[in-house]
């Protein structure tokens, strides 16, 4: 028999929060604060990191400025990268985006934005994610459960779980993104959907977790409920920046209580842009016993949106490994007179 999808209601999840979030852990239920005050000039904008952005209007509306969204940030169509992407992992990926998008237009009641739906093309969006894929995938290890924290459009689920073999778990604070992310997998992945705001009480147990096959969906303020030494794969796509000083050290503390040893945990962000807190994180996860084994920083100038990268879990003191002087070196002598790479570099996290 087929599992009811854990679909969730706004007054539900608000409900909830506000029973959870209190002066002692609100701060993790943040986004962006330098940001507020410039979306406050634009104080119409469901841009998602902007206050009136961050509400949940419903599926219909969400999806499409949460998909105008990535529109303005993903449209590259990635060529010339010098290599190859899977073309069937892509393509099962677009088929998650079309089956979303049906549902989108199946709303006749709404139809003011279904030009926009109509005209979407996922192929730039399929790739993105089809490229997180692969880099997550190229050392080989085997993968048995994974984290993806602030998980956007819920993208990462789309291609891990069609394979019926790992347990995914998504973890977002943001109202908008959390309560689409419920949709997106009500929509595609009824069977495997596990909700916290569901039935909260089941993620306190600590036999919950043996499960099989399962998409569990959880807010960043839970995370200290999930077990020790349990996540083969810890993905941060374009957050970690985002984020206030205190949750991302809370972050930190728990990425390295969960991860396995020799774990992976994938980062990709514009790697330069200047972050929101003042934290160095390559640093900070050096000194945390966190190895960085691989970094793609493009083919001959290919743009693929951000610089994905690979950190391993060794457990060790890696300090030594962040070359200071090698770095201040570098920003006065430059291998080219024009490197300004090296001043970025020397002054950002790695
Ligand atoms: C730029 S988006 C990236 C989305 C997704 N990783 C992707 O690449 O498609 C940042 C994400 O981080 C989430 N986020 C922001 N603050 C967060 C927090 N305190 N805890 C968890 N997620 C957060 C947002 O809701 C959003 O989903």
């Amino acid at each position: 028999m087929n599992k009811i999808a854990e679909k969730i209601s706004i007054d539900k999840l608000r409900n909830c929060i506000k029973r959870e979030l209190d002066d002692s852990n609100e701060y993790l239920s943040r986004w962006l604060e330098v940001f507020v005050n410039k979306a406050k000039l634009l104080p119409d904008s469901r841009r998602p990191w902007a206050p009136r952005g961050r509400e949940y209007l419903d599926f219909y509306e969400t999806f499409y400025y949460v998909l105008h969204w990535y529109c303005q940030f993903k449209s590259g169509r990635f060529k010339d990268m010098g290599w190859k992407i899977d073309e069937t992992v892509a393509e099962n990926i677009r088929e998650k985006f079309l089956r979303l998008n049906r549902e989108a237009l199946s709303n006749k009641n709404k139809n003011q934005f279904h030009e926009y739906f109509k005209n979407y093309d996922f192929y730039p969006l399929s790739l993105y994610t089809a490229i997180d894929y692969k880099f997550q995938n190229i050392t080989g290890t085997k993968v048995d459960n994974i984290l993806d924290f602030g998980s956007g459009i819920g993208r990462q689920a789309f291609q891990w779980c069609s394979q019926g073999s790992v347990n995914l778990f998504s973890v977002d604070a943001i109202e908008s993104l959390y309560m689409l992310q419920n949709d997106v997998y009500s929509l595609l992945f009824p069977d495997k959907l596990i909700e916290y705001f569901y039935g909260p009480e089941r993620f306190c147990d600590p036999g919950f977790y043996s499960m099989r096959d399962k998409l569990y969906h959880l807010p960043t303020w839970k995370l200290d409920l999930l077990p020790d030494r349990y996540f083969d794969l810890i993905i941060c796509v374009q957050v970690l920046q985002e984020l206030n000083k205190e949750t991302l050290r809370f972050l930190l503390r728990q990425f390295r209580r969960i991860v396995k040893k020799n774990g992976i945990l994938y980062i990709r962000d514009n790697e330069f842009w200047k972050p929101a807190h003042k934290l160095r994180v390559g640093r900070e996860l050096l000194e945390q016993g966190w190895e960085l084994i691989f970094k793609y920083t493009g083919h001959e100038g290919a743009d693929i949106a951000g610089i994905p990268r690979l950190w391993v879990f060794t457990d060790a003191d890696n300090r030594k490994s962040f070359r200071h002087l090698t770095r201040i070196k570098r920003v006065f002598f430059p291998s080219h007179p024009f490197d300004y790479s090296a001043w970025r570099d020397y002054g950002l996290p790695i």
